[in-house]
């Protein structure tokens, strides 16, 4: 839902839009929303930004403590609407008989940002700081100097 139309808005915060890391600009009423998802999700690796997964892959992942061979403690309430508002609003949703994606190497969401990029694979969670060297910082639109154009 909403990719393109949140992006054309005009409701956002004050950021220019140089500085914005993400692939869309996050609008005033999903900011608290992106915060707690980057407390609760970035402590064991980078948070993924939204978009590289479908929104199953999403869902999935905050209904599930069994996380990819660790174990999660679920968030609750209400922190875990808000992270699902955020994740939900920049994700897309998979054509109705598609497989859900568990990893983003097999995400056509993922591949898709990636249009002639040569990715290592399989692509890990680890190896995106590797051209997006301000990962850590959920930036992904600062590429490494190979890729600045
Ligand atoms: C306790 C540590 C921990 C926390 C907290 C954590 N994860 Fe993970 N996550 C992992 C591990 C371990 C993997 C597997 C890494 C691997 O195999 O490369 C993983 C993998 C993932 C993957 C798959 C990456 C890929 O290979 O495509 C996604 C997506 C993900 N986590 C999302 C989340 C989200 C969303 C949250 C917050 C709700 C979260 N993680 C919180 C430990 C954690
Ligand atoms: C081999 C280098 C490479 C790796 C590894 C890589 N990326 Fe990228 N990524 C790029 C390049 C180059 C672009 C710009 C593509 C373009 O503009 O055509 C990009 C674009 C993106 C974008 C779109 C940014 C925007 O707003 O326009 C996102 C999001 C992204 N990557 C996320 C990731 C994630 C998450 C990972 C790790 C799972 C990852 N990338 C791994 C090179 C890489």
């Amino acid at each position: 839902m909403g990719w393109l139309l949140e992006s054309t808005t005009n409701v956002y915060s004050a950021t220019p839009a140089s500085e914005v890391g993400t692939v869309d600009v996050v609008p005033a009423q999903y900011q608290l929303g992106q915060e707690l998802y980057l407390e609760n999700c970035s402590t064991c690796h980078i948070a993924l930004p939204p978009a590289v997964l479908p929104t199953q892959t999403w869902k999935n992942i905050l209904e599930d403590s069994q996380h990819y061979g660790a174990q999660l403690k679920p968030l609750i309430d209400p922190p875990r609407i808000l992270v699902w508002r955020y994740l939900s609003t920049f994700s897309r949703t998979q054509l109705k008989d598609e497989a859900t994606p568990y990893r983003v190497n097999n995400s056509r969401y993922f591949k898709a940002l990636h249009p002639q990029v040569d990715l290592p694979r399989p692509v890990q969670i680890s190896s995106c700081v590797s051209c997006h060297p301000s990962a850590n910082d959920y930036n992904f639109r600062r590429l490494s100097q190979e890729w600045e154009k």
